[in-house]
């Protein structure tokens, strides 16, 4: 009798010093549905690092950490962004109002988030571009600035050159918008080894004007059909949707 009943007291005891029966759930480990996760670097992690890295640090995507970038970025824009994305390129639109599965209270999180990156002082009182063009760009003086700015790096042409890829590739113009482009020239991409608007020549930080006039420039080397593999013939092509799609 007692044989039998001693093992069952013993487990008893180890029952009651687990506190819980097992399957049960311990107290707080409920998964959160999506729409409740509020916490930055949960949200950041799960729906940005992939493309602008951990931390912000950079990746296919400019860096949000990056000083220069936070420096001329503001939450208005940040926050625009984040809700609606960039029509034509990889920033998808995250907030629900724009098909995304962000609440507007998570891309509150988010917004402030990145700005909590901000580290005061770094840029030493340097003053940079503003992040939008305040005037309209000229693709001839673009030209000229770009060959004094960008070309003893990406080539004479941005066909590329030993120290950087090509900038004038259809496809990867067809896939950036002209603000992705002067946030990249002001910023830099610091995580790739490219200078921002101080750096490409030493003592000569480019102008809001030269930025934008750069901008043109690379704007005006844009194609009608992006990524074809053969030259489009000579006769006027007929103007066709994918025309649209790719902008
Ligand atoms: C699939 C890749 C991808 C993901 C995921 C992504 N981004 Fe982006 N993001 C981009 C690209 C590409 C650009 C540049 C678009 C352009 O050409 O203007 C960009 C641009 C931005 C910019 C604007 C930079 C500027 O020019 O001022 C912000 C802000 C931004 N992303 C925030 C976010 C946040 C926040 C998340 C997560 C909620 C996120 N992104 C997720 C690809 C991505
Ligand atoms: C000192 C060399 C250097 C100079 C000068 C330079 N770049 Fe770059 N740039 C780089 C490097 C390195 C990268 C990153 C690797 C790559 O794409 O080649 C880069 C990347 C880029 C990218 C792609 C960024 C991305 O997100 O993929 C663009 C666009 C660009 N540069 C534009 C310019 C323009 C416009 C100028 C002139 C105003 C310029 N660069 C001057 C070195 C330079």
């Amino acid at each position: 009798m007692t044989s039998r009943w001693m093992p069952g007291a013993a487990s008893l005891v180890l029952l009651a010093a687990c506190g819980s029966a097992p399957g049960r759930p311990a107290k707080g480990s409920e998964a959160l549905a999506p729409n409740e996760v509020v916490e930055f670097r949960a949200l950041y992690a799960a729906n940005c690092a992939g493309c602008h890295g951990r931390q912000g640090r950079g990746g296919a995507a400019i860096g949000l950490a990056d000083p220069v970038y936070l420096a001329i970025a503001d939450d208005t824009s940040i926050r625009k962004v984040t809700a609606d994305g960039v029509h034509g390129t990889a920033m998808p639109a995250f907030a629900q109002s724009a098909g995304g599965m962000l609440t507007d209270a998570q891309i509150d999180v988010i917004t402030s988030g990145i700005r909590s990156w901000v580290r005061p002082r770094v840029l030493g009182g340097a003053n940079p571009p503003p992040r939008v063009a305040t005037s309209a760009g000229d693709a001839r003086r673009g030209a000229e600035a770009f060959s004094t700015y960008c070309a003893s790096c990406h080539g004479a042409d941005g066909e590329g050159g030993p120290k950087g890829s090509t900038i004038t590739n259809d496809s990867f113009l067809a896939l950036v918008s002209d603000q992705g482009l002067r946030t990249v020239i002001i910023a830099g991409r610091a995580d790739l080894g490219a200078p921002d608007w101080r750096g490409y020549v030493p003592g000569r930080p480019m102008s809001d004007q030269e930025v934008s006039d750069v901008v043109a420039w690379l704007a005006s080397q844009r194609v009608q059909s992006p990524g074809q593999p053969y030259a489009a013939p000579s006769a006027a092509p007929p103007r066709s949707a994918s025309n649209d799609a790719a902008r």
